[in-house]
């Protein structure tokens, strides 16, 4: 490794750039937003806006017009019947999930609201939004390490079939946030055979990245609601996605798919809640895509933008800890949205601080933990899709001489 004082040179090479670059969340940039834009124009006139006999102009369809679940039903690998099209988000849908089985229970147990503890299982590292939601809710969180093949299961199992108080388990298990681990098949039957102590735990199975391969030869997950259902399983799990990152993010389409009686049991729920989603956009994204097919070329072209900016992160640490290996890790994802890094441990809160007084600013260091609390404090969440690949570049370059100053300052 360079002497300390050689990089300390370079960070003030850095500083005097005057640098001010965000990467501190999972966002396309300008140009993957305009792949989708054409999306809006194509409900132009009032014939446009019919399918299957329906006019989505007005009230009705409480779970989404058929078109958008044929659609999701291939992206997801679910049943077209037992799926309900939200909103914009799934985040919303996950956090309604937990709403009603806070107020209500789940097919008739006890609402979680009404117990003296819920607690959820939390891989991690993992996505910090599903930690707030629980978080809010005072449900205790339960780290559970993530392993090449997905979650630690052995420990899922062991604590899921011993603790009537854990009630579900947060999984993003393709490219998951921010390992872009896709769980093996193995995992994904582990899931399917699971034997909770709690009859309405559910595993919360965030889909997110399902269509978000890098390469044409993307990872393959198992379909985890036809696995449960050979399991005898089959109201385990709630299985979650949407278009945020294929279409727009914050004006894409939802949907939440389970099993037919889970998803008649929110149903009941959630026609009190709503008269209905908005179907335009959901016809808008039928008609841009019209079909699975449409939805992977569309990737292609997604892929296209930002492979390079995750060749170009990967490329820039490989060389920088060529020569002190022991300084940092991080994965190499074939698809998904970010790069998930080690630090040695103790060494990510100083490296984020050095990083951001030179201009940019990462994801809060703890962020991918519950509470915000990395035990080790060495995880840090690489996002590259936004900024140019030159400005990945650059960013990736200083954060590595900063983990470099926060390792030497600790160990040298
Ligand atoms: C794992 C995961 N789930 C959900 C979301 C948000 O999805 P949506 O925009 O559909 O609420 C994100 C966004 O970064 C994510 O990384």
């Amino acid at each position: 490794m360079q002497s300390i004082n050689e990089l300390w040179q370079r960070y003030t090479a850095f500083k005097a750039m005057d640098l001010s670059m965000n990467m501190s969340r999972g966002v396309p940039s300008p140009e993957q937003l305009t792949l989708s834009q054409e999306m809006l124009v194509n409900l132009a006139t009032a014939n446009d806006c019919r399918t299957d006999g329906i006019d989505c102009r007005s009230y009705g369809l409480l779970t989404g017009i058929p078109a958008a679940k044929r659609l999701f039903s291939e992206m997801l690998c679910v049943n077209s019947d037992n799926i309900i099209i939200g909103g914009n988000s799934s985040l919303n849908m996950m956090f309604d999930a937990i709403s009603r089985a806070w107020c209500f229970g789940i097919l008739g147990s006890t609402p979680w609201g009404r117990l003296s503890e819920v607690k959820f299982l939390c891989p991690v590292p993992g996505y910090d939004r599903h930690f707030a939601i629980c978080e809010l809710f005072g449900i205790k969180m339960i780290n559970v390490d993530m392993t090449p093949e997905g979650p630690d299961m052995n420990r899922v199992e062991e604590l899921v079939s011993s603790d009537p108080a854990i009630k579900g388990i947060w999984c993003v298990p393709k490219y998951s946030n921010p390992d872009g681990t896709t769980y093996s098949d193995e995992t994904v039957r582990r899931f399917a055979r699971l034997k909770p102590a709690a009859p309405d735990f559910r595993i919360f199975w965030d889909d997110a990245y399902c269509m978000h391969d890098l390469y044409e030869e993307g990872d393959k997950l198992l379909d985890l609601q036809s696995e449960c259902e050979k399991a005898g399983n089959p109201d385990i799990a709630y299985i979650f996605g949407s278009t945020s990152k294929i279409s727009f993010p914050g004006s894409g389409v939802a949907a939440f798919a389970s099993s037919e009686r889970n998803i008649r049991d929110a149903e009941r729920i959630i026609s009190k809640q709503t008269i209905g989603p908005d179907k335009l956009n959901q016809l808008r994204h039928v008609r841009f895509y019209r079909d699975i097919n449409g939805v992977k070329a569309h990737m292609r072209a997604h892929a296209a933008l930002i492979r390079p900016k995750f060749e170009a992160a990967i490329e820039v640490l490989r060389r920088e800890f060529a020569d002190c290996p022991e300084a940092a890790n991080w994965t190499e994802p074939r698809g998904g949205y970010f790069i998930s890094l080690n630090t040695a441990d103790g060494c990510a809160g100083r490296a984020f601080d050095l990083a951001a007084e030179a201009g940019v600013k990462l994801t809060n260091v703890g962020a991918t933990f519950p509470y915000r609390r990395d035990p080790r404090d060495r995880n840090i969440r690489i996002a590259p899709t936004y900024p140019s690949v030159d400005e990945v570049r650059t960013a990736i370059e200083l954060l590595s001489v900063c983990i470099k100053i926060a390792y030497c300052e600790k160990n040298c």
